[in-house]
């Protein structure tokens, strides 16, 4: 359940004290019903909030970053386990936004959301070569040969083809890889096919955008300028 007047504002309808303004003048109603008590508790999943007759509520298009921490599966429901979506603050709930690829329960760092199923088709599919890049610790030391096998594209044990990625090899036991595509435990398994197993994944990059200073476990909507630097990628 959440007030009224702060799922309005979450919803873009306007500032605090237009929205103030709006209950007021009685252009606001849940289920057709005018309502102008701000206070009120409205359940965003259920109730059809309108104003001036126009419904609100999963319509603004919104794109947010998580800097993930380990532990939460990447899944809209899960019956046994937290998923990331447990991290998002609650007032959110009503924009119905969906993971953006998939980071495995351990893998930390960068995830993005959006409700634009278009956004979400684009930044997925390996045809745009939306880059991510990657943080791993792992066994062993990747050396030139590595580097060479990732960029021709690697063939997993499955027999699975890769496409070429960037292996960039920051000392014993560390390295930063670069894909452009999301199979399942990709980055892990393309380390480990070359003797490299992996204890510690991060994602600190998707496109242009990096984690900045956002702390772990914490989310934040991208600014428009952000948005237009992704959609370019
Ligand atoms: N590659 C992996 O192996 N795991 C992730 O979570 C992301 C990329």
């Amino acid at each position: 359940m959440e007030r009224l007047d702060k799922f309005l504002c979450g919803a873009g309808a306007g500032t605090r004290s237009q929205v103030k303004q709006m209950l007021k003048e009685g252009r606001v109603t849940v289920n057709g019903v005018p309502e102008k008590d701000g206070g009120r508790k409205i359940d965003p999943e259920t109730a059809v909030i309108a104003l001036d007759g126009q419904p609100l509520g999963g319509m603004r298009r919104a794109v947010v970053m998580l800097n993930k921490p380990a532990g939460f599966v990447t899944a809209t429901q899960d019956d046994t386990q937290p998923t990331v979506m447990d991290l998002l603050p609650p007032e959110w709930r009503h924009l119905d936004l969906k993971p953006v690829g998939r980071l495995d329960k351990d893998t930390e760092g960068l995830l993005l959301f959006t409700n634009d199923g278009d956004l979400l088709h684009r930044l997925i599919s390996p045809r745009k070569a939306v880059q991510k890049v990657y943080y791993a610790r792992h066994e062993g030391q990747a050396g030139p040969e590595d580097v060479e096998v990732f960029e021709r594209g690697l063939v997993l044990g499955d027999g699975t083809q890769c496409l070429s990625a960037l292996l960039e090899p920051l000392g014993p036991g560390e390295s930063c890889v670069t894909v452009c595509e999301g199979k399942y435990h990709q980055v892990r398994r393309m380390l480990a096919s070359r003797g490299m197993p992996v204890s510690y994944l991060e994602r600190r990059q998707e496109g242009s955008l990096t984690l900045g200073d956002l702390p772990r476990g914490q989310a934040r909507e991208l600014t428009p300028e952000e948005i237009r630097m992704l959609e370019e990628a």
